[in-house]
């Protein structure tokens, strides 16, 4: 059975605090801060809407959570400031090391996914601006099933849309929330843990492998 790769988007592949420099035009010293809110924001509506099942497009949890953020940090931003910072978002960049640590992985025949809370439109978008659509079989996208990872529903989505076994599907993920939900599932996953600042929640579980970045995947699946 041959392995499979499935790759959480934002935050992992795309660099959500990519719109920090943008933003430091706008409201200087607070623009990293600022950034990170809107982020947790983003994820706790995402998490919300997944409960109460009152799905929303991963946009819409964008777009809530940057009028949230400006509530709460006393920023007040112009519509138009407002719709420039979510045009910006649809196009984030891809960290540095993800490109040849995907172009290395293909090459040996791994078998890579994206799989994403955002919406397959807006996630084709970021994959294709960032230059490496082209490295994954398919987007596997929650919004067929209108709820957000980690509800167990969306990692079989995962297994059915790509005909993934879990003892072969691997989770690679900066996100201890996306983590956690695919170890619970039964899936293997790997913590890319970006900065040493990174927690992984305390609930007991440990990821099956964690790495600083991109490139150590290849050493470990490919030298398998
Ligand atoms: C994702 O791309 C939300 O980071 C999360 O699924």
């Amino acid at each position: 059975m041959s392995l499979v790769l499935a790759f959480d988007v934002y935050g992992t592949l795309i660099n959500t605090q990519g719109l920090v420099p943008e933003l430091e035009t706008i409201i200087g010293g607070k623009a990293e801060a600022f950034s990170q809110r809107w982020r947790e924001k983003q994820l706790e509506y995402a998490f919300r809407r997944g409960l109460m099942q009152s799905y929303q497009d991963f946009s819409v949890c964008t777009k809530d959570a940057l009028e949230y953020t400006c509530l709460e940090m006393e920023t007040p931003l112009t519509q138009l400031q407002k719709n420039e910072l979510l045009q910006a978002y649809a196009s984030l960049p891809a960290f540095d090391d993800v490109k040849p640590a995907l172009a290395q992985l293909k090459e040996a025949g791994v078998q890579l996914y994206a799989f994403s809370n955002g919406a397959k439109a807006a996630v084709t978008r970021l994959l294709e601006h960032a230059g490496i659509h082209d490295y994954f079989i398919d987007i596997v996208s929650v919004e067929e099933l209108q709820t957000f990872k980690p509800n167990p529903s969306v990692y079989q989505l995962f297994l059915d849309k790509t005909g993934a076994v879990k003892a072969n599907t691997w989770l690679i993920s900066s996100n201890s929330f996306d983590l956690i939900g695919a170890l619970s599932f039964g899936f293997n996953a790997a913590w890319v843990k970006r900065s040493d600042k990174a927690i992984f929640d305390p609930w007991g579980m440990t990821a099956s492998l964690t790495i600083s970045e991109l490139g150590e995947l290849a050493e470990f699946f490919v030298s398998k």
